[in-house]
């Protein structure tokens, strides 16, 4: 692991009725006692989000939105903006997830616009990137995410607080993971991506991996060259399964 501090992120995607606040309760008091060194925070379904700030207020666990649209405000029925998710007690947001970009049609142009609203509420954005099994297949795993990176981050200026999050499309959700040594691949190539756009400042953002990180695999992908942290799906629902990836870092 480098020298950037670890974050440990726990996307619960469209999972969590008024009941999941106690299982966060239990996961915050249990990061309070063993204070890891990693960095925690959940990213609710909008709807928990202020109601999670509140029941989390001052223990050590960060709130993220999923998702949200660049304008501050306007006539976007549905939708949320990143003045919206800082009101409701968020400080981070999850950008271009898979998800959005499969079932969202999300382009990489619509993704830097997010980014910019973003920063420009204060939130910190986590830029998800990754290769769909296809173009691993073709060899283009790296020339996908280091496309990515430079057309979702185009507008960002060195320095700003940003969190990129490498997931392959095939590994969410699937139980697949690529090796140690295709994971340190991409994250290498990542990071020269960043130095290109951002300069210096590149050399300090985190690089996250997700995809089917869990207990079981969380120490050996977290130890990797130029990992930085883990974007967890299904094994951070539940608060025992969580913490043990948060130890691992
Ligand atoms: P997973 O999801 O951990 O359930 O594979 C990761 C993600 O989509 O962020």
């Amino acid at each position: 692991m480098s020298p950037i501090r670890p974050l440990i992120a726990g996307n619960w995607k469209m999972h969590g009725l008024e009941s999941a606040l106690d299982e966060a309760r239990l996961l915050a008091a249990t990061v309070e006692a063993r204070s890891p060194s990693a960095r925690v925070a959940i990213f609710p379904p909008a709807t928990l989000l202020s109601r999670l700030a509140h029941a989390l207020e001052g223990l050590p666990i960060e709130i993220g939105g999923q998702d949200c649209r660049p304008e501050p405000s306007g006539a976007f029925t549905g939708d949320v903006s990143p003045e919206m998710l800082v009101d409701a007690g968020a400080s981070l947001v999850i950008l271009g997830h898979s998800e959005r970009r499969a079932y969202h049609h999300e382009s990489d142009v619509l993704v830097a616009a997010k980014v910019a609203g973003a920063l420009r509420a204060g939130l910190e954005p986590v830029v998800c990137v990754g290769e769909s099994l296809e173009e691993r297949r073709a060899g283009l795993a790296v020339a996908t995410v280091e496309r990515q990176v430079r057309a979702c981050l185009a507008d960002v200026s060195g320095g700003q607080g940003v969190v990129v999050a490498y997931e392959p499309v095939w590994a969410i959700g699937s139980g697949l993971t690529p090796s140690v040594s295709e994971i340190e691949a991409v994250h290498g190539a990542i990071r020269g991506a960043l130095q290109t756009v951002l300069g210096a400042a590149g050399g300090a953002v985190p690089i996250l991996y997700g995809g089917s990180v869990k207990g079981a695999n969380a120490a050996e992908i977290l130890s990797a060259e130029h990992v930085d942290g883990a974007l967890v799906g299904g094994a951070s629902l539940k608060a025992s399964d969580f913490i043990a990836i948060i130890q691992a870092a």
